[in-house]
């Protein structure tokens, strides 16, 4: 397994699994067979509504032996009715609350955007507040205050573009870490590099294109990424499976990847692609199939009448 190694001496491990789309019911089960297969990174929201089933099944790990907080990296993101710098450690305290454990390794700013505080989904644009009204540096100011307190060791923001990232990078306690959506159909080049350049970890979220999101959140005639012939051409030349190709080259270029699965079978074989090393020729073919698509595009934020147009969003 490959590690990320932070300024202070901590390591993440680069693979992790995801937990967006895993189901109450399911999630527990499978946090506690991946953590018994080898696991040792879980990527959490308060959104996700998952935190207190995974939290359980994170007690009957560390109390059956299977694995001790110190060696487990735990990641949770705060959500966007928690942006106001006194509201971040209320978002922090309760994700820490739910997963059960004293502190989080990995607290991520879930997206450039803000609710208000008694909103979870917007409904019209009265439900949101705008970044003039909350700046993403006061909620940043609120980040650096819950790494003081202890409640996490690391922070960073997620769904960013560079430029913002770049405007983080000068205030104190900048981010250490960048979630964003990346696969072969969405490489982000300049993104990931110029990332990379701040000393920032980007991390790939969708790493198999979340073919499990809601319908809404599904266009037509959508590539289908675990699908591509390319990767099944590669596949079948490693003797690996596809997801595993997809996996193995988020490593290689250096970034962490965070697969979802509630499938103990695909939990193992996605754990497994770590195994899995890419040729030159392979990683140059994968190079190719960039297309800038989005599979979680942020049309979900633009509302008539609303703060945040998706054109905005990504900074493109
Ligand atoms: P499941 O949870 O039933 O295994 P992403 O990580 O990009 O969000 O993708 C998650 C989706 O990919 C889920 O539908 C998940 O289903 C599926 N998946 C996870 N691992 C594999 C795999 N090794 N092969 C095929 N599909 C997979």
């Amino acid at each position: 397994m490959r590690f990320h190694e932070f300024s202070n001496g901590d390591r993440m491990p680069l693979l992790g699994l995801g937990t967006w789309k895993s189901a109450r019911g399911d999630v527990g089960e499978a946090v506690y067979a991946a953590l018994a297969l080898g696991y040792r990174h879980l990527d959490c929201a308060a959104i996700y509504g998952n935190e207190e089933e995974i939290g359980a099944a994170l007690r009957r790990a560390f109390d059956e032996g299977v694995v001790s907080r110190e060696e487990l990296w735990v990641t949770s993101k705060l959500w966007c009715n928690r942006h106001r710098e006194e509201d971040v450690e209320l978002g922090a305290r309760a994700s820490i609350e739910a997963l059960g454990v004293e502190y989080l390794d990995l607290y991520l700013v879930h997206w450039p955007v803000a609710v208000r505080f008694d909103v979870v989904g917007p409904s019209g644009p009265e439900d949101f507040l705008s970044l003039d009204e909350v700046p993403l540096e006061e909620t940043w100011a609120g980040m650096t205050a819950a790494l003081e307190l202890g409640l996490t060791r690391h922070i960073g923001v997620s769904n960013y573009s560079l430029e913002r990232l770049r405007s983080h990078a000068q205030l104190a306690s900048p981010p250490e870490v960048i979630q964003v959506e990346l696969h072969p159909y969405l490489q982000q080049r300049a993104l990931v590099e110029g990332s990379q350049a701040l000393g920032v970890l980007p991390t790939a979220y969708s790493p198999l294109g979340s073919m499990d999101r809601p319908e809404a959140m599904k266009s037509e005639d959508e590539p289908l990424l675990l699908e591509d012939e390319a990767v099944a051409a590669i596949a079948a030349e490693q003797g690996a499976s596809p997801a595993q190709v997809l996996i193995a080259w988020a490593i290689q270029r250096g970034t962490a990847v965070i697969p979802k699965s509630v499938n103990p079978g695909r939990l193992a074989e996605n754990l497994a692609a770590a195994q899995v090393t890419l040729t030159g020729a392979q990683l140059e073919r994968l190079a190719g199939l960039d297309r800038h698509f989005r599979f979680v595009t942020g049309a979900f934020w633009e509302r008539a009448g609303g703060p945040y147009p998706v054109a905005e969003l990504w900074g493109e």
